[in-house]
């Protein structure tokens, strides 16, 4: 959906300073703002808790300049492969303040993790056995569990998937299995639960349930390990708003509800850790491409772009486009005054500059009396079809 920049609050930089950008700067690039880097990782760190660390998801954006900004702000970090370890330690962060996870670690990334004493976090008895060699320390390693919930709200756009057959983790229903086998290995000692079930979520309600569901299983895991959690990681999810009309997530009620989560489970006296990666990253950044050429095939409005997937591939993984400006309205793609009411708007797919047809940055998105949001179409109210057999 092309939007006017007056119109939203999605966009890190106004249009004159978009403009001035790309008068001084060659083909795409992207810009950030890491003063509102500043200000989100400080709104938040005010919305929660002190018992709620935060740790930046290195992965949604590992470009230096933020994570020296997270980590001057005290950031912990969540990192999920070697390469992110040394860029945050690069960026000043440290082993006490970073935790590791993904569903496939190599050797080397265990190996980073363990150099840099990162807490890892296990996602079956395969890791617990690779630890129990890899480390070399006098006291047993004390590592988190990955658990995949049985049941979970959730997402509009799959991207974790809890609740159902799931790469990540330990099946909530296996957990006292992966307990009894974990006990043959002595040098890994389960102390901290990692539960992260939905992504991108706008209502901090829904996040609630989820982290109830963590404290829950926490408590179950406490009981079949014979001690208690001094970590439990809630993962992320913390969503931005990817249109105009979405709500914004309201942070100080996650912060409260969170305060709510602890006094209701005294039994769990460690730390509670968010690892946001896109509500603390989004923002903070644009992406700027030059309109190389337009054109209307068959009734439908191409924008063809200097840059597409090849440097934003997102859109296309997930379906969902990001929201887009034009900033010099009249190039040809709007049908009428860019005025952000959306009415004169015309549907329109801002295609990349790869010969594939995989490479759209936006598929045309139909205003809301046709509603139908494909690739193709022209605007036109949505024929009616007969039931599929
Ligand atoms: C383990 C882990 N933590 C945090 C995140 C960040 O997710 P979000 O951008 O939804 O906060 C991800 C994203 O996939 C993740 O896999």
């Amino acid at each position: 959906m092309i939007l006017a920049p007056s119109t939203t609050e999605l966009f890190a930089f106004g249009a004159e300073r978009l403009l001035d950008l790309a008068a001084d700067y060659a083909g795409p690039f992207f810009a950030y703002d890491l003063g509102v880097a500043r200000e989100r990782f400080a709104r938040l760190r005010a919305a929660l808790p002190e018992r709620v660390r935060l740790a930046y998801a290195v992965k949604s954006n590992p470009g230096l300049p933020l994570l020296e900004t997270f980590s001057a702000a005290g950031a912990w970090f969540d990192c999920a492969s070697a390469g992110e370890v040394s860029v945050v330690l690069a960026a000043g962060g440290t082993g006490r303040r970073m935790v590791f996870a993904g569903p496939a670690k190599s050797e080397r990334d265990l190996q980073a993790a363990l150099f840099a004493g990162a807490r890892v976090q296990v996602d079956g008895i395969e890791d617990v056995a690779r630890l129990h060699t890899l480390h070399t320390g006098d006291e047993p390693l004390e590592v988190s569990v990955r658990v995949n919930p049985a049941s979970g709200v959730s997402e509009g756009t799959a991207i974790i998937g809890a609740g159902g057959p799931s790469a990540f983790g330990v099946d909530e229903e296996e957990v006292a299995e992966f307990v009894a086998a974990a006990r043959a290995y002595d040098r890994v000692r389960i102390t901290g639960l990692q539960v992260f079930a939905a992504s991108n979520e706008l209502d901090a309600g829904r996040l609630l349930a989820n982290h109830r569901t963590a404290l829950r299983i926490g408590r179950e895991l406490a009981g079949l390990l014979g001690h208690g959690l001094d970590l439990i990681d809630l993962g992320g999810g913390l969503g931005v708003r990817y249109t105009a009309d979405e709500p914004s997530l309201d942070v100080r009620a996650l912060g409260a509800g969170l305060g709510r989560v602890l006094s209701e489970n005294p039994w769990f006296e460690g730390e509670l850790l968010l690892e946001p990666g896109r509500w603390l990253s989004a923002p903070t950044g644009v992406y700027c491409a030059r309109v190389v050429r337009t054109k209307v095939s068959r009734g439908q409005r191409f924008v063809m772009l200097e840059g597409g997937i090849n440097h934003l591939l997102r859109p296309l993984l997930t379906g969902q486009s990001f929201p887009t400006v034009a900033l010099r309205p009249g190039v040809g793609m709007l049908g009428g005054p860019a005025d952000g009411t959306g009415g004169s708007l015309v549907p329109t797919t801002l295609a990349g500059p790869l010969c594939t047809s995989l490479d759209r940055v936006a598929p045309a998105t139909c205003p809301r009396t046709c509603a139908r949001g494909t690739s193709w179409c022209s605007g036109r109210p949505a024929p009616t079809r007969s039931p599929r057999r």
